[in-house]
């Protein structure tokens, strides 16, 4: 076992301190209190079982998929189940390749190096993690001009955990120094009820079997979403019904009307981009940069967020010639179905 574990720089981008607070209570402490995705925690706990008989530290491993399925968590996951260290840090946080030496310099032998947003590294940084990954060697550049010279320095052998949201914009270079590489999927309907059931434990409430089903049916796949309608539907419990400690199916039903969440689980962007792809464009195919700007938002959020769950519920494809809406996709807004 390690001393205390350091966490510096870790970034959450887009969340209120509030928020973050509830989330981090909220987290899986290890692979066991994990929920779902079955495939990704068998072949975790095999290759860190293993590492540990080897008594070697655990290759690279890099996690992708959206956002709120559990990419940070798991990062944390690691380092509790190799007991080792964690370090957090982001790629937007690392402004030069000296910030990543410095990190790099002050590991420790076994410790677990997070790096979210790992996409986002800048080239010149990203450089410096390739001999540090490979060979756990960092070449750092001395001086300037005529004179500058470079030295090699031997690191510990650490484990980098890396996670993004685009896999896709990773380099090759840094995509293949990791051992392994692992896609958090969205969660079943019923892998979100053991979610929000197990939350609402933590949060002190009870939550009926319904309530708890229609709030998972309604998460968009996401462990975060759930989470996040589980604490604003036992707001309306404490405020409508008095009493926090239950959270009934009715005021459940309720809530997720007020807060303005669909049937299908969609959200206002969700909506947006759907009835604008089938009412505006008659269903597609219409490029990315088109729809981004018809909706008024960033191009980004729409290929990371509302694009992958459309696709994963069957109401969006993608084409070479653009975006499509399919035939469910027209039903969903009631628009009769034609296609150009
Ligand atoms: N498999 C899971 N089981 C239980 N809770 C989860 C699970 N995955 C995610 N969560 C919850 O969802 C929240 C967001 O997860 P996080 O790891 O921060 O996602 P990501 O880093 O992929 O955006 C966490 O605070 C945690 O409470
Ligand atoms: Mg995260």
């Amino acid at each position: 076992m390690k001393g205390k574990r350091v966490e510096r720089g870790e970034l959450n981008l887009g969340q209120e301190p509030e928020e973050r607070g509830a989330e981090e209570s909220l987290r899986p402490q290890n692979l066991d209190e994990m929920i779902g995705q079955p495939r990704l925690r068998e072949n975790l706990s095999v290759f860190v079982q293993a590492a540990k008989e080897r008594d070697e530290p655990l290759d690279h491993v890099l996690f992708h998929g959206p956002p709120g399925l559990g990419k940070t968590s798991l990062a944390r996951i690691v380092a509790t189940e190799l007991d080792a260290q964690f370090r957090a840090t982001s790629g937007p946080a690392i402004e030069r390749p000296g910030d990543l030496a410095a990190l790099l310099s002050n590991l420790e032998a076994g410790d677990v190096l997070f790096i979210d947003e790992i996409h986002r590294l800048s080239p010149t940084v990203e450089e410096i993690l390739y001999p540090a990954m490979e060979d756990f060697q960092l070449d750092l550049l001395i001086g300037e001009g005529p004179t500058a010279r470079s030295i090699r320095l031997d690191l510990p052998r650490f484990t980098l955990v890396g996670a993004t949201t685009r896999a896709g914009l990773l380099t090759s270079p840094l995509r293949d120094r990791f051992g392994w590489s692992a896609r958090l999927e969205y969660y079943p309907v019923a892998d979100l009820e053991k979610i929000v059931a197990r939350s609402g434990g933590l949060l002190g409430a009870e939550i009926e079997a319904k309530a708890a089903q229609e709030i998972a049916r309604r998460a968009r796949g996401t462990p975060r979403i759930a989470n996040r309608l589980l604490r604003r539907v036992r707001d309306f419990a404490a405020v409508r019904d008095g009493d926090s400690s239950n959270v009934r199916l009715d005021t459940t039903r309720f809530a997720l009307e007020r807060l303005d969440v669909d049937e299908a689980g969609f959200d206002g962007l969700d909506r947006i981009f759907l009835s604008t792809l089938v009412e505006k464009f008659g269903g597609g195919p219409v490029g990315l940069e088109t729809l981004a700007a018809a909706v008024g938002e960033d191009k980004g959020t729409l290929e990371d967020v509302v694009e992958p769950y459309l696709i994963h519920c069957g109401f969006l494809t993608r084409t070479p010639r653009g975006r499509v809406a399919t035939e469910r996709a027209f039903m969903h807004l009631d628009v009769p179905f034609t296609r150009a």
